[in-house]
């Protein structure tokens, strides 16, 4: 699975996302480094404050089939013009899995961008902070 493919998979997910209330699909894909793809949407929420990002969906999934770590790339497609940049929630729990994470961002051009998780989230407070 190269980039190009990881961002096609991203980016078709956003058909999947539930976002009646912003009307913006995202759609994310987490590879592993045995190769396994785990993929998320954007599921909103009518109590607003309850929806979840395209990338916790994706994390989330891997965790809750109980992959926790040798995540290599998260592809994030959004659907605006400006590059999909994960939120800080987003940031903060893909950080306690993967704080070395390399990360795909694009927008909905087929443009992207590459950066590390620790570009985004620098001294992030991570499992380490807790021994
Ligand atoms: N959203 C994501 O899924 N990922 C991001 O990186 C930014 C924002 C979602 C949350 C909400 O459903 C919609 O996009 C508008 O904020």
């Amino acid at each position: 699975m190269n980039d190009r493919e990881l961002l096609e998979l991203a980016a078709a997910m956003r058909s999947r996302a539930y976002a009646p209330y912003s009307r913006f699909a995202v759609g994310a894909a987490l590879l592993t480094e045995d190769g396994r793809v785990f993929t998320g949407c954007n599921v909103e929420n009518a109590a607003y404050g309850s929806s979840i990002c395209a990338e916790r969906c994706a994390l989330l999934k891997a965790v809750s089939e109980g992959v926790r770590g040798g995540f290599a790339a998260l592809a994030i497609v959004g659907s605006g013009a400006d590059y999909c940049w994960p939120c800080g929630a987003c940031r903060q729990m893909l950080y306690e899995f993967a704080p070395d994470l390399r990360l795909l961002v694009a927008n909905g051009r087929g443009e992207s961008v590459s950066c590390s998780l620790r570009e985004l989230l620098p001294h992030g407070f991570g499992a380490q902070a807790m021994e």
